[in-house]
């Protein structure tokens, strides 16, 4: 029964409880005539259609009130859940088309929690590939510490030739390892927007001079010339020094890592409108097209193997990226495999 009652529409359940209605008035009607009251048969007929008639509309305009705002009622949970509970106090206008409300809200609530579920999923993939690279990164070096002291504690210990060498090399990789704890706390800070950048104006010329200066000693090891192509004039912009110099010698240290024996690496300026580009050239190994997209990833390496033994933690293109990309500028590499690659990036005039 109570299905049933359930199942009908307003107007179904109206005209029953009116024809109810409109029964029992009949019947009273009935019984008067019958009791030879003043009431005629007509009367009685009336009083049913009558009462039939005006209880149909009423409880019809009952029951669709009584929709009406438990519809209301519930677009204002979901509207209150969608903008936070705290805000219920605002004001609604209920006054129109409520199931389109209804509906749009719905959308736009089913929108926005799976964006939330989809940067939540790719957080959570972000993170688990990061301890992932970083435990993997890591353990290089630990292993070979490890096996230059077991090879000491073997008897290493007592041969002079042996002892020395194994200690420097085991001092090695635990420098590697700083760097890449260093590179992992800054990358940290870069993604977690808590640098802070110490915007000055300053000469870049200057500032790459004084790069090429400190990456001087690797440079020659490998026989590969650094210069400044255009030295003569200072070139000022408004940028953090500090890490723009991070920035150059991190390009210069890869064009050194990943660069041929006689090779020359190439500073060049370009004056733009409001920017100035500046180039990192060289004549090295080169990178083949499809590594071009993934370079600037965190651990990412054109020759995994190779690429450890000659250069550092995977980190520097990635932190690199980070420090253009927060002084809102850009960064770009071409390059040709066996050639040599350029990586250019801008920062403003001053
Ligand atoms: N100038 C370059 N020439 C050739 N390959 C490069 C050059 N710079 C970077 N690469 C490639 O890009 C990779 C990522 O560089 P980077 O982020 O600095 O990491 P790392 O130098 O620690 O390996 C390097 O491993 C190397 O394969
Ligand atoms: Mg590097």
């Amino acid at each position: 029964m109570a299905l049933q009652v359930r199942n009908l529409t307003p107007k179904q359940l109206s005209f029953r409880l009116a024809l109810g209605v409109a029964f029992l008035c009949g019947l009273v009607g009935t019984g008067v005539w019958l009791l030879n009251s003043p009431f005629s048969f007509l009367f009685t007929f009336l009083l049913f259609v009558g009462s039939l008639l005006s209880s149909y509309f009423i409880f019809l305009w009952g029951i669709k009130h009584f929709i009406d705002r438990k519809i209301r009622l519930i677009y204002k949970t979901i509207h209150n859940l969608k903008v936070g509970l705290k805000k219920d106090n605002q004001q609604l206008d209920m006054s129109q088309d409520i199931f389109g409300k209804i509906r749009e809200e719905v959308i736009e609530w089913d929108k926005h929690n799976r964006k939330e579920i989809e940067r939540l999923t790719d957080q959570e993939k972000y993170r688990r590939e990061f301890l992932g690279n970083v435990s993997h990164e890591l353990k290089t070096p630990i292993f070979s510490i490890q096996g230059y002291i077991l090879t000491l504690l073997e008897g290493g210990l007592e041969d002079k030739k042996i002892n020395r060498d194994f200690l420097l090399k085991a001092e090695k990789s635990i420098n590697r390892m700083i760097e890449m704890v260093d590179d992992l706390d800054e990358i940290a800070k870069l993604e977690s927007n808590r640098m802070q950048l110490n915007f000055q104006r300053f000469d870049l010329s200057e500032l790459c001079k004084e790069v090429i200066e400190s990456t001087e000693y690797k440079a020659k090891k490998k026989k590969i010339k650094v210069r400044l192509a255009n030295n003569t004039k200072p070139t000022f912009v408004k940028a953090d020094p500090s890490r723009i110099s991070q920035v150059i010698t991190n390009l210069v240290m890869n064009s050194i890592n990943y660069g041929k024996e006689n090779g020359e690496t190439r500073i060049k300026f370009y004056d733009m409108d409001e920017n100035i580009l500046v180039e990192v050239s060289d004549n090295g190994r080169g990178i083949s097209e499809e590594h071009l997209p993934r370079l600037f990833e965190r651990f990412y390496r054109v020759d995994k193997g190779r690429s450890r033994a000659d250069g550092g933690s995977g980190l520097g293109l990635a932190i690199v990226k980070h420090i253009i990309e927060a002084h809102k500028q850009t960064i770009n590499v071409r390059s040709v495999l066996g050639e040599g690659s350029v990586f250019s990036f801008t920062l403003k005039k001053a």
